[in-house]
């Protein structure tokens, strides 16, 4: 089988996230295994697409490289989103920003203040169906704004920059909330987030290269 000659994945490790207010350590350690899997499915899809590409059988026409392609938006974007998101909590958290950072200032200077921007953020939280929401930096502009990302690649902002990603589908909450509960964990959410990892976001270049990418190491890919 031909290696692909690109950057493959190795899951991240977050166990610093044991211990957050209102987000079981069970309920993290299944959202944990979800995302290795993602990271084990981009391996596996950009090598296949490595190997049609090598091959010369890939064509506009062939159901493999349509679903492949398509397929490997949702898991590559599934796999990146989550390391934002667990990136940007901790034990120990804030609610909200401090004026001293500048993200929080750049909130309350796009939103009106950063209540306005919070109450917002979680109202959109509760919108219906699965998916994301995001607070994006445009990086030309400088502009905040909030948006609705349904599964993990439908409604991303071309060139902007996430700076708190929020997960809201059902798995990232179900063993410790009802369904029908959402606004608990979105709550639980807030009380946990790391706020010096937003400013260093909306502070640092946009276009870093996700950290489980590890160029070349082909030997290190997620076995799950
Ligand atoms: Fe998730």
């Amino acid at each position: 089988m031909k290696k692909d000659g690109g950057a493959m994945h190795r899951a991240r490790s977050f166990d610093h996230l044991k211990g957050l207010d209102g987000i079981s350590d069970s309920q993290l350690a299944e959202h944990l295994d979800l995302y290795a899997g993602y990271v084990k499915q981009v391996n596996a899809l950009t090598q296949e697409l490595s190997e049609m590409r090598s091959e010369r059988r890939a064509s506009g026409k062939d159901f493999g490289l349509a679903e492949g392609t398509r397929r490997l938006a949702f898991e590559y974007d599934g796999m990146v989103l989550h390391e934002f998101y667990f990136s940007n909590l901790k034990p120990g958290g804030a609610a909200r920003p401090s004026d001293r950072q500048a993200f929080g200032r750049a909130l309350a200077e796009t939103f009106g203040s950063v209540d306005h921007w919070q109450e917002n953020f979680q109202a959109m939280g509760g919108m219906r169906g699965v998916g994301w929401v995001i607070l994006f930096q445009d990086p030309i502009t400088d502009r905040l704004t909030n948006h609705w990302v349904s599964l993990h690649q439908d409604g991303i902002p071309a060139r902007c920059k996430p700076l708190l990603v929020m997960d809201v589908w059902e798995h990232a909450f179900v063993r410790d909330y009802k369904v029908t509960e959402r606004f608990k964990y979105v709550a639980a959410f807030f009380r946990n987030i790391d706020c010096p990892v937003v400013d260093q976001r909306f502070n640092e270049e946009p276009g870093l290269r996700s950290p489980s990418a590890v160029r070349g190491d082909h030997t290190s890919i997620s076995s799950r």
